[in-house]
């Protein structure tokens, strides 16, 4: 039998962890994704005790019910919804993520999308890789956006909504407003940032950047509706769950001028991508879901996932729980 089930390649530390604790574990190493199918399969072969999944493993009652002697599930993600958490819940499973080490990665990523769509750099660099730079001019073929002094309109000011304000605010010269379930009382009072409802946010931000969990509440926030009241000059960022966007909504905005551009690191249904969407490059830019992708910040959300496995599994608290009743209810030591 296998303690712990490590879905897709991870890193020596993570694997070196559990052989310090003394856990037996399965890795995926060749990191392709495991169908629904074989991660069933391969968990009840190996009667793993624990599950360290990735986003784009679907960890559903039908999962949870072949792996019966599972006690864990530990994401490597800070968003969770690859994981039905009340089937977990019901079961006696914790479920955990990796939230905080990756808040300034994914920060960086959306500021760097807010900066790069304002620029026109995803046309910018490819006119000069092909050698079209032929004189200076000043009316420059790319001529963007201000940044500097605009507003950043925040939705979901949480832990990297927050982490992106402060760049705006203090980096930036930015007014913030921010749309949210309950004020944020820091970023009120550090950066002055404003709460207001969605449409006012969306009428009077120059940059709209999207933070919120994706949810039943929080799919399709962003659609035909909401696009028509952004100003025609503003830019959407999206860096938190694809579907919080109706991307051929988007598509269609961008293509009749609705709004001016988008940052885009998330889709609907990813790996694909709305078509339509590859064709655009006048303020748009386009990135493969790497908002935490740097070698520290993968580290780190690979040894805070291991840590949650081991600490269910050595009979203590997880540190990261989404569903903390769980723990409770099986009595852990704390
Ligand atoms: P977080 O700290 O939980 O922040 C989420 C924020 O959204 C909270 O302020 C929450 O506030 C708000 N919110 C939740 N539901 C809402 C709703 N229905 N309407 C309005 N606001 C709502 O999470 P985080 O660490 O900042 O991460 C945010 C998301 O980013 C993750 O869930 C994940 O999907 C995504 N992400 C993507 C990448 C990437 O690679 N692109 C990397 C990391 C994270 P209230 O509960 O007070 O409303
Ligand atoms: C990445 O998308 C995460 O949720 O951590």
């Amino acid at each position: 039998m296998t303690e712990v089930f490590i879905s897709r390649k991870t890193f020596d530390d993570a694997l070196n962890h559990f052989d310090e604790a003394g856990l037996s574990y399965f890795h995926n190493a060749a990191d392709d994704p495991l169908s629904p199918a074989q991660l069933a399969e391969q968990l009840r072969e190996t009667g793993a005790t624990a599950l360290m999944s990735v986003l784009t493993d679907r960890v559903d009652a039908a999962l949870l019910d072949a792996a019966p002697r599972l006690r864990i599930v530990a994401n490597v993600a800070v968003g969770y919804n690859n994981v039905d958490v009340p089937a977990a819940t019901e079961r006696g499973i914790v479920v955990t993520n990796t939230p905080d080490v990756l808040t300034e990665t994914t920060a960086d990523l959306a500021f760097a999308l807010i900066l790069a769509a304002a620029r026109r750099l995803s046309e910018a660099d490819p006119f000069m890789r092909a050698g079209k730079y032929k004189r200076w001019q000043l009316f420059q073929p790319h001529l963007g956006l201000d940044v500097y002094g605009k507003t950043l309109g925040i939705v979901g000011m949480g832990r990297i909504g927050a982490a992106v304000a402060r760049r705006g605010a203090l980096g930036f010269g930015m007014r913030i407003l921010y749309y949210g379930r309950h004020a944020a009382e820091k970023a009120e009072q550090a950066w002055g940032a404003q709460r207001v409802e969605l449409h006012t946010l969306l009428r009077q931000s120059d940059f709209v950047s999207l933070h919120v969990p994706l949810s039943d509440e929080t799919r399709h926030l962003i659609a035909a509706r909401e696009l028509a009241m952004m100003k025609r000059t503003a830019i959407l960022v999206n860096t938190s769950r694809g579907p919080v966007v109706k991307e051929d909504d988007l598509v269609t905005a961008l293509r009749e001028g609705t709004i001016a551009g988008a940052g885009l690191d998330v889709y609907e249904d990813e790996p694909q991508m709305e078509p339509g969407l590859a064709d655009m490059y006048r303020h748009v830019v386009l990135t493969p879901h790497i908002g935490s992708a740097t070698t520290e910040t993968r580290l780190r959300m690979s040894m805070t996932a291991a840590q949650n496995a081991s600490a269910v599994l050595l009979g203590r608290r997880a540190p990261n729980p989404v569903n903390p009743e769980v723990m409770d209810e099986v009595g852990e030591e704390g």
